[in-house]
C-alpha cells in the first residue's frame, strides 16, 4: 500500500477561524451501544474520521443497518442484529471496538471480541472492563486471541463495580452493559470525561435510566428495551485544543467556533500562563498571541477534568519552541512519547526521564524527515513543521486522519503551507 507523506513548510504562523467537528470519542461508544437498540436512531452531523469508518465497518460485518445520508447524519438499526463477533483485523485496526463487549453483553448476553493489543501509546489491556462483567455475571474465557464473555443466566445483573483506576472507555462499557441489566449497577471512581455525559445523554434519550454521569459515580437502573431517537455529538475538545495550542506555538491567533469553552477550561489556563491572551463566547474562543514568543509551561496529565493525556504530545512541542525550561508528566499512559525522538530530529532539546518529557525551549526547529507513531504525535510533528525552516517530510501520515478531519484543508485556510503525496512504498 502507498505510503502517505505530509509535506509541511515552515515556519508558518496560525491566523484564522476554524469551525470544529463533532468528538471521535463520544461517537465511537455511542456508535457501539446502537448495537443494544432494536430500532432505527439517527447520529447527526458524524465527522468524516478513520476510525468512525472502522466502528461502522465493525457494526455492518455485524448486522446493523447504516445508512449515511448527504449531510452525514447517519441512520443505525440494529434490529436484525446476527453476528455477535468483533473481528481481529478491526480490534488490531482500532482498539475502540472493544466498546461493543457491554452492548452485545447487555442485548444478548453473549459477546466475542478480539483481544485489543497494544498499541503506539502503551499496553492498554481492558482487565478493568472484564472485571466488571463478571460482577454483573458474565464469564469470561480466551480462545484463540479472542475474550469470549457469556452470561448463562441469559440476562445481566446489577452490580457496584469500584474501579481500581480511572478508565474512559472501561466507564463506557460496564455503563453500556448496566443499560438492560436487571436491577442496578453502581460505577463508582467512574471517568468524568465529557464523552461519557454524551454517551448517557444519547442512551437516556432512547430509553435508559442513567443518573451521575460527569462525576465519579454513576447509577443506571435497567430497563427491559431501548426505543428509537436521534442525537446531535458534543464538540470535538482535543481537535479544539489542538488548534489552540498550534496557535499559540506560532505565536499566531485563532478563533474556534461550535465549542463551549468551559470544557477546556484547564488548557486556557495553561495557554494564559503560557502568554496567550484568551476571550471566549457562547459556544467560541478566541485566541491571540500578539507574535510573541509563549512561555515554557510544566503540565502533569490527569483524567478529566485535569490537563487531558491527548494533549501531552502538542504540548511537548509548544514548550520545545517556548522561552524557558518545562516538564511533562504523563500519569495516564506507560509509553505515550514516540514523538520525542522524532522532534529530537529536528533539534528539539527535549529528553525524556522516566515519566516525564524535559524541554529547554529553542526559538525554532529544523525541518526533517519524520514519522507519525499514532494519532496526537501526528498532530505534534505538524505543528512541529510549522515552527521549523525549510520543509518538514512527515511518513505514515494516515495516524491523523483517525481523529482530525479535513486536517489540511483546515491547516491551509489558517495559513499553513502544506499538502499531502502518495508515496510508493520502496519494493524489494
Ligand atoms: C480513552 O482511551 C480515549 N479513547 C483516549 O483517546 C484517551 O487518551 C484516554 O481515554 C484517556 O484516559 C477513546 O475514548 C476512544 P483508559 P481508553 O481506559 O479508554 C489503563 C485519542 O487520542 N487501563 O482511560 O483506552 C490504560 O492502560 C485516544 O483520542 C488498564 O490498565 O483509556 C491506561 O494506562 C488515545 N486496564 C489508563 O488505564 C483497563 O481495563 C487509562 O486508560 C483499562 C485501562
Amino acid at each position: 500500500m502507498d505510503k502517505e507523506v505530509l509535506y509541511v513548510k515552515g515556519p508558518s504562523k496560525i491566523a484564522g477561524e476554524v469551525e470544529i467537528s463533532k468528538a471521535k470519542n463520544a461517537i465511537l461508544p455511542i456508535l457501539a451501544s446502537t448495537v443494544m437498540v432494536k430500532n432505527p436512531v439517527v447520529i447527526n452531523q458524524v465527522p468524516a474520521l478513520l476510525d468512525v469508518t472502522s466502528m461502522l465497518t465493525l457494526l455492518g460485518q455485524m448486522g446493523v443497518d447504516v445508512t449515511v445520508s448527504q449531510d452525514m447524519s447517519i441512520e443505525l438499526d440494529a434490529t436484525k442484529l446476527f453476528r455477535l463477533k468483533a473481528p481481529t483485523d478491526l480490534v488490531q485496526e482500532m482498539r475502540a471496538s472493544c466498546l461493543v463487549l457491554g452492548p452485545m453483553l447487555s442485548r444478548f448476553g453473549y459477546a466475542e471480541v478480539a483481544m485489543p493489543g497494544g498499541c503506539a501509546i502503551g499496553t492498554r489491556p481492558i482487565d478493568m472492563h472484564l472485571d466488571g462483567f463478571r460482577k454483573m455475571g458474565a464469564t469470561i474465557k480466551y480462545r484463540n486471541g479472542y475474550v469470549v464473555a457469556r452470561c448463562r443466566a441469559g440476562r445481566l445483573k446489577g452490580a457496584d463495580i469500584k474501579l481500581q483506576q480511572v478508565t474512559v472507555t472501561g466507564t463506557e462499557n460496564l455503563m453500556m452493559a448496566a443499560v438492560l441489566a436487571e436491577g442496578r449497577t453502581t460505577i463508582m471512581n467512574a471517568a468524568k470525561e465529557p464523552e461519557v455525559i454524551d454517551l448517557a445523554l444519547f442512551l437516556n434519550t432512547v430509553g435508559a435510566n442513567i443518573h451521575g454521569a460527569g462525576t465519579d459515580t454513576i447509577i443506571v437502573d435497567g430497563v427491559e428495551q431501548l426505543s428509537s431517537g436521534s442525537h446531535h455529538v458534543l464538540f470535538d475538545r482535543i481537535e479544539a485544543g489542538t488548534y489552540l495550542i498550534a496557535a499559540a506555538a506560532t505565536r499566531g491567533s485563532i478563533k474556534i467556533k461550535h465549542v463551549v469553552p468551559s470544557v477546556l477550561r484547564v488548557l486556557l489556563e495553561k495557554l494564559e500562563e503560557a502568554g496567550a491572551n484568551i476571550c471566549t463566547g457562547p459556544d467560541w474562543v478566541l485566541l491571540d498571541m500578539q507574535n510573541q514568543r509563549p512561555k515554557a509551561v510544566s503540565v502533569e496529565t490527569m483524567p478529566y477534568p485535569g490537563f487531558s493525556t491527548d494533549f501531552q504530545a502538542q504540548w511537548s512541542i509548544l514548550n520545545a519552541v517556548a522561552d524557558g525550561e518545562a516538564t511533562i508528566a504523563e500519569q495516564i499512559f506507560d509509553n505515550r512519547f514516540m514523538h520525542v525522538k522524532e522532534l529530537k530530529k529536528m533539534a528539539a532539546n527535549i529528553k525524556l526521564d522516566g515519566n516525564t518529557i524535559m524541554t529547554k525551549g529553542r526559538s525554532h526547529l529544523t525541518a526533517a524527515e519524520v514519522y507519525a507513531t499514532d494519532l496526537r504525535a501526528s498532530a505534534c510533528l505538524i505543528i512541529a513543521g510549522m515552527l521549523a525552516h525549510g520543509t518538514t517530510i512527515i511518513r505514515d501520515i494516515r495516524h491523523v486522519d483517525r481523529g482530525y478531519e479535513l486536517i489540511e484543508e483546515k491547516m491551509v485556510r489558517l495559513g499553513v503551507d502544506l499538502y499531502r503525496k502518495q508515496e510508493p512504498v520502496e519494493s524489494f
